[in-house]
């Protein structure tokens, strides 16, 4: 039986790459982005693809793909992928959930901890020489204990955020859009006007798309932050670019943005956003726990057998 083929659409850690050569042919993409003209041609013979957040598998791509019956994205976010074009093609899509949920949370807390104690804005200060020596009332951040947690989108990375803030003397809200009746939720309006800190961790979908836009950041407290470790389109850029700099919002902490790489000007010359290029999962332990995944989901559906992880 010939080994089934496979496209490898990134560099992975050595350990699941020797798993996925042991039962798959693979022909590897070890530099850039494939455009789609590119994927597609790299597609036309294969049975299963191990892609990431950045690869675009839209129908036309799939189209290309007669064979193909599985695409293994490394993340735990699915958004670049036409989840319902796969499913009426009969194609397999599985993620990579509860790998990544702890160095997540982590990350989430180095952004809160950031913003709120302008770490990095000191770092910025000291480095250009900025800084004349110890004031008491010296860049004064807001103490966390008391303060009220708003967490939008109570799934596992939400919650695992939850879970952090009892040692910091935080109470925690939230809200989510698949909150069950009789569920501690609150409405997003309520969460936002009253909340200290506001920390987005839903995924995104038609209906979450700039859920944080103008009027949502008006209604936050002129003394909140805002942290976003999900997907940059949950936010609209140029609203909160419009927030920051007007103050209607104290500050902002970003790991992720609308059209990756690319920051919008106006938040990289402002001084109260921390802006973290993509790194929730970047943990050496969970990048190789998220490939070692996506590696086993893929060759469980090319053997027959059901995936791990597929997407809800
Ligand atoms: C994910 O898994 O969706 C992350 O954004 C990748 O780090």
């Amino acid at each position: 039986m010939p080994k089934p083929k496979v496209l490898l659409t990134h560099k992975i850690p050595s350990s699941a790459r020797a798993t996925l050569e042991g039962a798959c042919d693979v022909d590897y993409n070890d530099g850039y982005v494939l455009p789609a003209d590119a994927l597609k041609s790299r597609l036309a013979d294969k049975q299963g693809v191990i892609s990431v957040l950045t690869d675009a598998m839209t129908a036309d791509v799939m189209d290309a793909a007669p064979d193909l019956k599985v695409i293994a994205n490394i993340a735990v976010g699915f958004n670049n992928i036409d989840v319902p074009a796969a499913r009426a093609r009969g194609i397999v899509v599985t993620n990579t959930p509860d790998v990544l949920t702890e160095a997540t949370a982590d990350m989430t807390w180095a952004l809160i901890m950031d913003i709120t104690r302008r770490v990095s804005e000191g770092d910025r200060l000291v480095r250009r020489g900025g800084w004349k020596g110890w004031s008491l009332d010296f860049m004064l951040g807001m103490e966390l204990r008391g303060k009220q947690l708003g967490i939008v989108g109570y799934g596992r990375i939400g919650r695992a955020v939850a879970v952090r803030a009892a040692a910091f003397g935080l109470r925690v809200v939230y809200s989510d859009v698949q909150a069950v009746p009789g569920s501690d939720a609150i409405p997003l309006d309520r969460l936002l006007s009253t909340s200290d800190i506001v920390s987005i961790h839903c995924p995104l979908t038609p209906e979450t798309r700039h859920l944080i836009d103008q009027a949502a950041l008006a209604r936050m407290k002129r003394s909140a932050y805002l942290i976003n470790t999900s997907r940059g389109p949950v936010v609209d850029e140029s609203a909160l670019a419009w927030a920051l700099r007007e103050r209607m919002i104290s500050g902002a902490a970003l790991d992720v943005y609308e059209e990756e790489p690319h920051v919008h000007p106006e938040l990289l010359a402002l001084e109260n956003v921390v802006l973290a290029p993509h790194l929730g999962s970047a943990t050496t332990d969970t990048r190789t726990a998220m490939a070692d995944l996506a590696v086993r989901n893929a060759i469980a559906v090319l053997t027959g057998q059901p995936p791990l992880t597929p997407v809800p």
